[in-house]
């Protein structure tokens, strides 16, 4: 049985006032039946984490890089997540693919980095539109899923998010029968590749304007184990619907 994971994922949304609405959430939250967990824009981690601190929400960063220290002015090591109070990492969200030119053999690389530093990497893979109206969906997410995951990835230490990247913030989303349809393959292909128990073990995350309306149904899709969300965390009210959609 995979526990059910609903993940808030706060992009580059939120200063010190933003944690009023974590504050509301770890308040309707001192314990849940599911695991809850919201990544914050990097300055607000230390402090999302001692908001959290009690509560059964936990603190996710949104990338790291695949170093533990070093010349890389800007970035962020999954070494510094952890020490912030993170842990988990969203890694290679296609906002970072396609604004980084980040690549599946780096996106492994970053997943690695997070598992040494004991965070759990949501590894995230979608299509473009072009790719879904090419008939290429399935080919495009197997072959992300098999560069993006290390060969050491297990269900303690890995999440997929499946995000089409068309239903990202738009307001669209697939058909059920289109999200059964790739969360059914990638749960075939992580079975062929690392066998039944990792797997099946492995939490499959749907994203892609995710909101209150939709969200139990989404939830009631064959190998849907939660969601990622995006614009509907940024609110207590919401994000909390959601969660108790789950
Ligand atoms: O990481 C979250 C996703 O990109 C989904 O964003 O819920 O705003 O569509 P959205």
């Amino acid at each position: 049985m995979r526990q059910k994971l609903a993940a808030g994922n706060w992009k580059m949304n939120g200063t010190a006032d933003a944690l009023s609405e974590l504050n509301e959430l770890t308040q309707g939250y001192p314990e849940a039946s599911v695991d809850i967990l919201i990544c914050p824009p990097a300055t607000l981690i230390d402090r999302a984490s001692e908001a959290a601190a009690g509560s059964a929400v936990a603190i996710g960063g949104q990338d790291c890089h695949a170093n533990v220290t070093g010349a890389h002015t800007g970035d962020i090591s999954a070494e510094m997540l952890r020490d912030a109070g993170a842990n988990y990492v969203i890694i290679g969200h296609s906002e970072r693919r396609d604004d980084h030119g980040e690549t599946s053999e780096l996106i492994a690389a970053k997943a690695t980095a997070a598992y040494n530093a004991g965070l759990i990497a949501v590894v995230c893979c979608g299509e473009h539109l072009s790719t879904r109206e090419d008939g290429k969906t399935l080919e495009h997410i197997g072959t992300q899923i098999a560069e993006s995951l290390p060969d050491t990835a297990n269900a303690d230490t890995t999440v997929i998010a499946y995000e089409p990247v068309w239903a990202i913030g738009t307001g669209l989303t697939p058909t059920l029968e289109q999200i059964a349809e790739v969360h059914d393959f990638i749960r075939a292909e992580l079975v062929k590749r690392f066998g039944e128990k990792i797997g099946n073990g492995i939490r499959l995350l749907y994203g892609g304007s995710v909101k209150p309306a939709n969200a139990a149904e989404i939830f009631a899709t064959s190998n849907v184990d939660g969601a990622l969300v995006g614009g509907a965390s940024l609110k207590a009210a919401d994000f909390s619907a959601i969660i108790d959609a789950l």
